[in-house]
């Protein structure tokens, strides 16, 4: 990673379900001028979908993760494949949770040759399960806008309801305890061997996910500019 790049960045944001990479997307994208990929995100669209307007692979994406589970491969990737011009932004893009497994790792750097392409970074966001599950527990997003928040360290001005719109905030159907055990078990056994993956590329920086966003946002932009 060269020390002190302006931009365009292409980075991926990796880490555990919770850890904050939603929330370190947003302050990357606002202070890097990247553009954001989130697959959850873009699954998540479909749910206000009509039925008729669905795909079979899609309703079945949408089952897998209700109960948890990663979405397979083959429509996680027609997904970003038709989405592939976020690749070519002139700001460059941030991956957030894409890929998540090797296979969808392999197929990113098969894109990437594809566009001709280089990966500037990984940024693997870290933190002590403890803190993950109490930010997972305390999300709660607005069901129109989509912003969100945590009744504890990022709540709303009024309870239940979005500054930015007014519409109710709700708990996601993923962040009950029965589907949480389901996603990090996933990343587990999934997601964290990209850490070993990446890191034989050399595009592995760790950043602590710890203290308030804004901390950790400055911790990324020093790890980026190759500051200890
Ligand atoms: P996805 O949407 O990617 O969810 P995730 O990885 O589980 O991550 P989250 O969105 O839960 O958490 P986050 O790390 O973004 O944390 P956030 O910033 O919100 O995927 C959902 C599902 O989609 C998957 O389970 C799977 O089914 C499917 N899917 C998606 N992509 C897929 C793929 N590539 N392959 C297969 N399946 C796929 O923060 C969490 C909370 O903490 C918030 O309330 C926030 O306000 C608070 N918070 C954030 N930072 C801090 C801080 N520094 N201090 C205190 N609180 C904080």
């Amino acid at each position: 990673m060269p020390a002190g790049k302006d931009r365009p960045y292409r980075l991926v944001l990796l880490g555990a379900p919770g850890v904050g990479k939603g929330t370190q997307a947003e302050l990357l994208c606002q202070g890097l001028g990247t553009c954001q990929l989130s697959t959850g995100d873009v699954f998540r669209a479909a749910k206000c979908l009509e039925a008729s307007e669905l795909s079979p692979a899609l309703k079945q994406a949408l089952e897998f993760m209700r109960r948890g589970e990663l979405v397979p491969d083959t429509t996680v990737l027609s997904m970003v494949r038709e989405r592939v011009h976020c690749l070519r932004c002139p700001g460059g893009f941030l991956l957030d949770g894409f890929p998540r497994t090797v296979p969808q790792a392999e197929a990113l750097d098969q894109l990437l040759v594809q566009e001709k392409l280089r990966l500037d970074a990984v940024l693997s966001y870290e933190l002590p399960i403890d803190q993950i599950v109490s930010r997972l527990s305390g999300r709660r997003t607005c069901e129109k806008c989509k912003a969100v928040y945590h009744v504890t360290t990022r709540p709303s001005k009024q309870e239940g309801v979005c500054d930015h719109c007014g519409g109710r905030l709700l708990q996601r159907e993923d962040d009950r305890p029965e589907s949480v055990r389901v996603r990090m078990q996933a990343y587990a056994h999934s997601t964290a061997p990209l850490i070993d993956y990446y890191q034989r590329k050399n595009l592995l920086l760790a950043i602590p996910a710890e203290g308030a966003p804004e901390e950790i946002f400055q911790r990324t932009r020093a790890a980026l500019n190759g500051q200890p």
